[in-house]
């Protein structure tokens, strides 16, 4: 397929404002920390009028629903989870989430929960979304925890800033999975680049052919308004980082024997799960 374009952002103003000026977005990505900055989440808490956890789900839902009748192909909603969420927990939450829209893509972290839940939820038919990827080996997990998924069914999101961020070129994780895939075979995870950061990583994602980018709106905004530059033969990716090693994995092994750890993962977790606790004014 060729590469499919994403919005990354909770805010359903920007994807009408990207679809009115002719973009073809097939569909929109959204995290806590991007509804959290929702304008009406800002200014609600600018005020200290904070919210229940029933009250920024409801908001959460509205804004999906917005977003989810502007496109047509996925619209990926992210459960809460912190590094005690158990999978029973992120399973209610995928449930009632997926009633939301018609179009919905759940997300979870690659950990083992949140792999728990994905390979329950697949085999329920349930699109899923496994975010927060930092390592080859937690693509080779969500290939094998989602055997038997349609193709589209199955959504992996490495983050490639948040690994350049750390001084590793993320676009050769992108490079070592699409490799791993092509050559196991791998047909039902689509890739899906997220954390984008720069002009150079959105060119580099079309130029490998990535299944899909998700990109957030400022980054799309100036790439429309210079004319939607795409890469010729001549492009070539070099950011200077230390480049992340492929490696050999079975992805026909059981997911449990591989670790999903890495420290990005943690700090991940944490992170959404801080984003969405900070406009809480009371928990439960
Ligand atoms: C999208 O699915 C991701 O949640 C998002 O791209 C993360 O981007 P960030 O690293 O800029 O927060």
């Amino acid at each position: 397929m060729s590469t499919h374009l994403y919005l990354d952002s909770g805010d359903p103003a920007h994807t009408r404002d990207l679809l009115g000026k002719g973009v073809l977005l097939a569909g929109v990505t959204t995290n806590p920390s991007l509804v959290v900055r929702h304008p009406e989440v800002v200014a609600r808490v600018t005020q200290e009028e904070y919210f229940t956890r029933n009250e920024i789900n409801a908001l959460y839902k509205q804004i999906v629903q917005e977003i989810a009748g502007m496109v047509d192909e996925s619209v990926s909603v992210e459960v809460y989870a912190n590094c005690d969420t158990t999978a029973r927990e992120m399973l209610e939450q995928a449930w009632e989430m997926n009633g939301w829209i018609h179009n919905a893509h759940i997300k979870l972290p690659a950990t083992p929960a949140g792999l728990t839940a994905a390979e329950q939820l697949v085999a329920e038919g349930i699109r899923v979304n496994l975010t927060l990827c930092f390592t080859q080996e937690q693509a080779a997990a969500v290939a094998s925890a989602t055997t038997g998924a349609t193709p589209g069914q199955v959504l992996l999101s490495p983050f490639i800033g948040r690994l350049d961020d750390k001084g590793r070129n993320g676009m050769s994780l992108i490079y070592n999975i699409q490799r791993m895939y092509q050559e196991a075979g791998v047909e039902h995870v689509r890739l899906l680049a997220a954390s984008l950061r720069s002009r150079e990583h959105l060119l580099a994602c079309y130029a490998c052919g990535v299944d899909i980018i998700t990109a957030p709106y400022q980054l799309l905004l100036d790439w429309v308004a210079d004319g939607y530059p795409m890469p010729d033969d001549s492009f070539s990716y070099d950011p200077g980082l230390i480049e992340i090693p492929f490696e050999e994995y079975d992805v026909q092994a059981p997911w449990q024997s591989f670790s999903l750890q890495h420290p990005l993962v943690t700090a991940g977790v944490e992170g959404f799960a801080d984003d969405w606790d900070a406009v809480l004014g009371e928990v439960g």
